[in-house]
């Protein structure tokens, strides 16, 4: 479990930079994840064949952006206070799209590095790759 130091880390960063720009943070963090672990965007069948460089302006692609940043977020509001269970609660629908604890862990590995490319600092990284194991572990 993240300190209540980093906790307030991550939430703070995550107001100051991400809540009001979920869209466009959203939209690089998985065009980020795509371009490391370009077989994954396979497992989003709306989306499957756009290119990388259409992604952007694809509509499902953005939807599923928005979405997913606007659960992490609560994810993030509530972490250390039922955040982890909202988040392995996400598993038994991800499981039927075939996403397993795999690509949670390469998505929560890739995060923390994201996060210090897009305003977070030092102690913010290393706070998120301490909530990222957690909810990696969550995630089965
Ligand atoms: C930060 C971690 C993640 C969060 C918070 C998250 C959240 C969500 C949410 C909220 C939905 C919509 C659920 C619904 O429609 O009922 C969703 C759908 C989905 N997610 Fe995730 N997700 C995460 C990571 C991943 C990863 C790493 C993959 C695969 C590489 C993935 C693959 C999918 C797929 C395939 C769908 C269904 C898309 C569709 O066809 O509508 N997710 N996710």
């Amino acid at each position: 479990m993240p300190s209540a130091a980093e906790i307030a880390s991550i939430q703070a960063h995550w107001n100051a930079n991400v809540s009001a720009n979920k869209q466009a943070v959203g939209n690089a963090l998985f065009q980020q994840y795509f371009a490391k672990y370009p077989a994954d965007q396979g497992k989003f069948k709306k989306f499957a064949g756009v290119a990388a460089g259409d992604l952007a302006g694809n509509a499902a692609f953005n939807a599923q952006t928005l979405a997913t940043l606007t659960f992490l977020e609560k994810v993030v509001m509530a972490c250390g206070n039922g955040g982890a269970e909202m988040m392995a609660a996400q598993m038994p629908a991800h499981h039927g799209w075939g996403v397993d604890q795999s690509y949670f862990k390469k998505m929560f590995d890739f995060i923390p590095g994201f996060i210090g490319e897009n305003g977070g600092d030092a102690a913010c990284v290393a706070a998120w790759k301490v909530a990222g194991a957690e909810l990696t572990a969550v995630c089965k």
